[in-house]
């Protein structure tokens, strides 16, 4: 049984104010969605809860707006992707809390959707402030969090409220929690991690939890070359935190001593002088001792 609650226990939801955050932090070009994907993972959630006759109120966020209204980060810039994915139209608020956000709620019939503008243009959100999240919660009677690729922030609309109402885990959040679990609850090894991302510095903690459960810990993407760099290998001008060297460095030391070394992504983006780093092809003809 999961340690968290997900639609299955949400019943008799006609009529309820369901506080949904979802990822819609899409590419946009040229006032254009450019890659739907996320819409197209969170659809089925909003979709179930819409059909059980809920308010669905969309929360989300849209670029780094660092707390200001900023036009091209608005959310109705969305929405036109939104009605396509859903095939149903939604509704639009001009403000994620206040007087605008109230009235288009109190508006909603059973079954609609509504989507509030961008929860970032609000200091609040990002401090998780106490207040803020106040009046995020004054809209809903339930929440659900399906914005799994953006549960690694502890931020109002996906953390803080959960302590104000009843929370439960969208299908999208379920099915990533559950493939988790599988990976590192209980799994039949050898287990071997994949991560990517452009940075070190908002996947630290995870990446130091992970290195203790798995068996290799492949590290890719645009982060690698902080690893790369924290280990003496020029990485040119490619992405990197040199600030976060020595934490790179540490955790390096640190690593699980069962674990094999982590690997990198291909050198075709190194300056042609930099020593060659370890990649999959190196370490699967690593002796099988030295992984271990
Ligand atoms: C993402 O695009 O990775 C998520 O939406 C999180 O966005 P953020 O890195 O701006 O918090």
């Amino acid at each position: 049984m999961p340690a968290f609650k997900t639609l299955d226990d949400l019943t008799d939801i006609a009529g309820k104010r369901v506080l949904v955050r979802v990822d819609l932090n899409v590419p946009v070009s040229g006032g254009k969605v450019t890659d739907a994907t996320r819409i197209e993972r969170v659809a089925p959630t909003i979709l179930e809860l819409s059909k059980k006759g809920a308010k669905v109120i969309l929360l989300a966020h849209f670029g780094r707006p660092k707390g200001e209204p900023v036009a091209d980060m608005s959310l109705s810039l969305i929405v036109p992707a939104v009605n396509e994915v859903l095939g149903q139209k939604v509704l639009f608020a001009a403000d994620c809390i206040g007087p605008d956000a109230a009235e288009a709620v109190d508006a909603m019939k059973n079954g609609d959707i509504l989507l509030l503008e961008n929860t970032r243009f609000h200091k609040g959100e990002e401090k998780n402030d106490a207040t803020f999240t106040e009046e995020l919660a004054k809209n809903g009677d339930i929440f659900v969090n399906d914005a799994f690729s953006a549960a690694h922030r502890a931020h109002a609309s996906t953390e803080g409220l959960a302590h104000h109402l009843p929370a439960y885990a969208g299908r999208t959040m379920q099915e990533e929690l559950e493939a988790l679990e599988k990976g590192l609850g209980n799994p039949a090894r050898p287990v071997v991690a994949i991560v990517g991302g452009a940075k070190v510095s908002t996947k630290i903690d995870l990446l130091q939890n992970l290195v203790k459960k798995v068996d290799a810990l492949v590290i890719g993407g645009g982060m690698a070359n902080t690893f790369v760099a924290a280990n003496g290998i020029n990485v040119g001008k490619s992405l990197c935190e040199h600030d976060l060297a020595d934490t790179a460095r540490a955790s390096w030391r640190k690593r699980k001593p069962r674990a094999a070394p982590s690997c990198f992504r291909s050198t075709a983006s190194l300056p042609a002088n930099s020593r060659p780093v370890p990649t999959m092809r190196r370490w699967r003809s690593m002796p099988s001792r030295q992984m271990r």
